[in-house]
């Protein structure tokens, strides 16, 4: 009889992960709602072939000199900035990730939270619920129009790709900041290249779509909100740390900028006392933009077809150190 890998899955995931990597391994699942403490990972990789984690999950040197026997380490998310991919690499580890598929939740949710901030939905909810809806209002809870209006894109990968698509269909005005210039989407979408300074200065409304690597952090600082135009919109569904917060509470609070919509934040979770929570100008949600139930299927679904490729000795599917692959033997 041959002895099941065993693998370490650090949070409940939805059944088309869970079960077929159930099927393969033996599964030590973290039950609890919050992530395993540092401790309890460090004991856990310690006989472990393979890792299943989340965003939440920080894998750095430590984790993977404790995980002695790892394999794979699969992450149920696209964005890998919780793992030290370095060390993975160094080590001969490849690191699973899931790309493309929540690429249109994401966008859509990024559509939902500009449209949010530019009419001031949550505003408006909260103000029925207080009870002060006494009749309509010529001049009460006026946003800013998204149709026609000009769209700053940091970061025009896959889904500030389909952000761009989106937007198309408000007729908007679509900028783009890359590092690296993609003539083939200015063409096929009729998106404007701008350096980072001109588009801010430019924008009606600034969407980050960028990875949280140290180039990336704190992109949007005092500088950066301070270009941006007094009625701009800022929003933020990329990382948390892409955006300076205390920089942000200064720029909502004194008027740099109009508002700000985020998915994510830094820290995350932001404490409930912190300014952006309270500040009416600033939407906060829980990192959610990736959260509808098909998507989360399917990464989970992608997250364990890594985890098994790798159990397995064969090349990822989706892999974010393919350079693992070109380290000599
Ligand atoms: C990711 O996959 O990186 C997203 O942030 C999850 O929503």
């Amino acid at each position: 009889m041959t002895t099941r890998p065993v693998v370490y899955v650090t949070r409940r995931i939805p059944e088309t992960g869970l079960a077929p990597v159930r099927e393969a391994c033996q599964v030590r699942l973290w039950e609890e709602e919050l992530p395993p403490p540092k401790s309890v990972l460090l004991q856990e990789v310690a006989d472990c072939d393979g890792l299943l984690c989340l965003l939440t999950d920080p894998i750095d040197e430590e984790v993977m000199a404790a995980g002695t026997r790892l394999r794979v380490i699969s992450q149920m998310a696209v964005g890998v900035d919780n793992i030290d991919l370095r060390a993975a690499t160094a080590r001969g580890i490849p690191v699973g990730h899931t790309p493309g598929v929540l690429t249109e939740a994401t966008a859509d949710f990024t559509f939902a939270l500009l449209m949010a901030a530019a009419r001031r939905i949550p505003e408006g909810v909260d103000y029925v619920r207080a009870g002060k809806w006494r009749t309509w209002e010529p001049m009460g809870l006026l946003g800013v129009d998204v149709w026609g209006a000009t769209l700053g894109i940091v970061g025009l990968g896959r889904i500030g790709t389909a952000v761009a698509r989106r937007a198309r269909g408000f007729a908007m005005h679509i900028l783009y900041y890359d590092p690296t210039r993609r003539p083939d989407l200015e063409a096929e979408l009729g998106v404007e290249y701008a350096e980072l300074d001109d588009l801010l200065a430019r924008s009606d409304f600034v969407s980050l779509h960028c990875p949280l690597t140290p180039e990336t952090h704190h992109l949007i600082g005092e500088a950066a909100l301070r270009r941006m135009k007094p009625t701009a919109i800022l929003i933020n569904a990329a990382r948390g740390p892409v955006v300076d917060p205390d920089a942000l509470v200064r720029a909502l609070s004194e008027g740099w900028i109009r508002a700000a919509a985020l998915d994510v934040t830094e820290p995350e979770p932001i404490p409930p006392d912190h300014p952006l929570v309270s500040l009416p100008n600033c939407i906060v949600v829980p990192h959610i933009a990736s959260a509808t139930v098909s998507t989360r299927e399917r990464m989970a679904a992608m997250a364990a077809e890594n985890l098994l490729a790798g159990l397995r000795g064969e090349r990822l599917p989706y892999c974010a150190n393919p350079e693992v692959y070109a380290r000599p033997l």
